[in-house]
């Protein structure tokens, strides 16, 4: 275990593949934060999945950590600019095309957030071809080139979150929010293709909701929430105890990040805490969910990578049989050494 930090009030656990980054005691500023989670962010342009998610009650900063204030941006915002700017300096190598989608989950109900016309609950289905990929149908995917691009689907996000209910506040503590980047990638000199994906997930807030207290909708939202939080507490135990069926379509949430929370992807929790007295008990929770969670070993995460198109073939790729039509070198790991990469 690491602490650091400590005048900031942070802690970090980490050290296995799925890192959990504990926030609380002091109100810490999303940069510091941000800083732990970087390298993760960028390694999506390599053709990795990755998810951050923002675990907690109500009021523990999830929300803060994730969309942030204009004067303290916050994780999404700052991923989106930093990604851009790497692919700015890779340029002279390595194209990419970066696009967003935003969704939202609410009672078990996948809606579009960057898509006003429709209120169409979306559905998460398996890709034709029989690669185990999982796409939404319908889902719409923004490109982004400049921070302009960021500012525009963030705002919409934001409002069309927002709109669902007159208690914004309230209805965004019982949904959950993701933000799904996808960097395709292809470089220039060889013509290999990566295709990553990150996740920026602000989780309904995890907090008991006292059974006689909520009735109605209130306990319908409660169960739902309850159910999707344990579904994901599921998929970490079954991670945990590498057990070789992993229960990833017991929820919507668990189902769409199946792939940065399979063995090949890469995990990080944001463990939001509280920073006051009244608020200890559910932070004991957290702390114990978060404690179970770093326990978890993803394995060796892999990359997507596609060969070039057989013109373009190189040396290596024809050697090894690699590159022919159609075929598919998706979640081979970097360290196999079958492919040779131009970028770590
Ligand atoms: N690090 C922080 N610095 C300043 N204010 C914060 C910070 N984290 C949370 N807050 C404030 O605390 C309140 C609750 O945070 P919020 O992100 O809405 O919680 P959650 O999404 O977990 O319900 C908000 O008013 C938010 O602006
Ligand atoms: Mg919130």
């Amino acid at each position: 275990m690491l602490v650091g930090g400590a005048r900031l009030g942070k802690v970090v656990v980490g050290g296995a593949r799925l890192g959990t980054v504990v926030v609380g005691g002091a109100r810490l500023g999303t940069v510091v934060v941000f800083e732990e989670v970087s390298p993760l962010i960028t390694s999506c342009l390599d053709g990795y999945s990755v998810c951050i998610l923002a675990y907690g009650q109500t009021g523990s900063g999830k929300t803060y950590s994730m969309e942030g204030t204009p004067s303290d941006p916050g994780i999404n915002q700052r991923a989106l600019r930093l990604l851009l700017s790497k692919v700015g300096e890779r340029s002279n190598s390595w194209e990419h095309q970066l696009s967003v989608s935003m969704v939202e989950i609410y009672n078990e109900s996948l809606r579009d957030l960057l898509d006003s016309s429709s209120n169409t609950p979306l559905d998460i289905k398996m890709a034709p071809g029989g690669a185990g990929e999982l796409y939404v149908p319908g889902l719409m995917q923004r490109n982004v080139q400049c921070m302009q691009d960021i500012n525009k689907i963030l705002e919409l996000g934001h409002k069309q979150r927002a709109t669902e209910q007159t208690n914004v506040n309230s209805h965004s503590s019982r949904s959950h929010a993701l933000l799904i980047l996808t960097a395709k990638g292809r470089e220039t000199s060889t013509g290999i293709c990566t295709t990553g994906k990150l996740y920026l997930v602000d989780l309904a807030g995890s907090e008991r909701v006292s059974r006689s207290g909520a009735a109605g909708e209130r306990l319908r939202e409660a169960q739902c929430i309850n159910r999707s939080l344990s579904a994901l507490g599921d998929v970490f135990s079954a991670l945990r105890s590498d057990q070789a069926y992993v229960p990833y379509r017991n929820s919507k949430l668990t189902y769409l990040l199946q792939e940065p929370l399979s063995r090949d992807g890469k995990a990080l929790l944001l463990l939001q805490v509280s920073p006051t007295e009244k608020n200890a008990s559910e932070s004991l929770c957290s702390l114990r969910f978060g404690d179970r969670v770093r326990a978890v070993e993803l394995g060796a995460p892999a990359r997507r990578i596609e060969p070039p198109p057989l013109r373009e073939q190189t040396e290596t790729e024809s050697l090894t049989g690699r590159g022919a039509r159609n075929t598919s070198l998706r979640k081979r790991p970097i360290n196999s050494g079958r492919l040779r990469i131009g970028l770590q």
